[in-house]
């Protein structure tokens, strides 16, 4: 009752202040020990059939928060009681940043979507390592997201993402190579075989924890197969597929800035795993995300050769139940169709 009339009032908040103040309310409630036990004894599903090893990690469901969300690692323990099966942080920069000017964060209510042109802002890699260090080892497993600092040239790129690695790797499940997102400028221009390679190289050089890549939705089929394949040569433990998209053909009256999440990005996102699971599906762990707001759409992408999927903009509408209740869901899915558990899902439709 009471969350559902605080998840309300967000909504009717600006989107930038929603979120402030619900990463404030989740900081408040880790702070109370029996409060978060009691939260997470509501909103935690445990069953063993959705439960997977990867890595040499236990991820207790499939669904994880995807990034962007708690950049900062400021809720950690909340957010992991809130029953999602892994947490993404990030993405992090070697130095803070402010990120673009306000406002940079729309909603697009009546088709689930969001617009977000936020630009990496984030306190910087000595503050995310403090924060998880206070936590670490962490409820779920965490992956850190990274990305170069805006004033950091490209060519001089590889070296912000060595310097995030070292500092981090003590505090992470796994590293995310950020060259997805559309708000930094050129980043997007690293998305190219022989700079994937250079980056995976540079990061394995300084730990052996899984390095993931995560990919745009907005290039050729054939170009992010190549991509995928070049990555999955290069050493990458896994890709994630989908970030934001800049086709902005996809919203009415579009204002032409930042990337589109949620609905309207649900069909491409899980296009562009198919074409990446037609091409590496078995050499690595693919994790979908992208639109996904129910147990069918996981499931969907489950047999489309996804072990893991991230969810973001559905959590912002759907409030902090969804989880719970899309595992529920899921396994009710999962008996149906006589499926033993989620890694037998895993692949079916490839
Ligand atoms: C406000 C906002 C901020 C985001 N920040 C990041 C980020 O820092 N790094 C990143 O890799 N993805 C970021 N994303 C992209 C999400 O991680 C995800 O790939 C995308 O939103 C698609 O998932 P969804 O449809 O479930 O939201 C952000 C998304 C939103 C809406």
């Amino acid at each position: 009752m009471l969350e559902s009339a605080i998840h309300s009032l967000l909504l009717r908040m600006g989107p930038e202040a929603a979120h402030g103040l619900a990463m404030g309310g989740l900081q408040k409630l880790q702070q109370v020990g029996p409060a978060l036990q009691r939260f997470e004894r509501q909103h935690r599903l445990v069953d063993s059939r959705l439960v997977q090893e990867i890595w040499g990690r236990q991820f207790l469901n499939p669904i994880g928060l995807a990034a962007g969300f708690d950049k900062d690692a400021v809720a950690v323990p909340a957010l992991a009681a809130m029953g999602f099966g892994f947490l993404e942080v990030g993405t992090v920069t070697p130095k803070p940043q402010a990120g673009n000017p306000r406002p940079r964060l729309f909603r697009h209510r009546e088709l689930r979507s969001l617009q977000n042109a936020m630009g990496f802002n984030n306190a910087g890699m000595e503050s995310l390592k403090r924060s998880l260090a206070e936590n670490w080892p962490p409820p779920v497993p965490v992956g850190v997201n990274i990305g170069k600092n805006r004033q950091t040239e490209l060519p001089a790129a590889a070296e912000d993402y060595r310097v995030l690695v070292r500092h981090l790797k003590g505090t992470a499940d796994y590293f995310v190579v950020n060259i997805s997102s559309p708000n930094t400028p050129g980043l997007r221009d690293l998305q190219r075989g022989e700079a994937v390679t250079e980056l995976l190289e540079v990061c394995q050089q300084e730990t052996s924890i899984p390095v993931l890549v995560k990919l745009s939705p907005d290039m050729e089929d054939q170009t992010i197969a190549d991509l995928a394949r070049a990555a999955v040569d290069g050493g990458a433990a896994g890709l994630i597929l989908t970030n934001t998209t800049v086709d902005y053909s996809l919203v009415p009256e579009p204002q032409r800035i930042g990337g589109l999440s949620g609905r309207v990005l649900r069909r491409r996102s899980l296009e562009v795993l198919k074409v990446v699971a037609s091409e590496v599906f078995g050499r690595c762990v693919l994790i979908s995300v992208g639109g996904i707001e129910s147990a069918t759409d996981v499931y969907a992408r489950l047999r489309a050769g996804a072990q893991l999927v991230q969810i973001y903009t559905a959590l912002i509408y759907g409030g902090s139940r969804l989880v719970c209740e899309i595992n529920k869901e899921l396994l009710d899915l999962l008996d149906k169709d006589e499926v033993a558990d989620v890694a037998s899902a895993v692949g079916l439709d490839v």
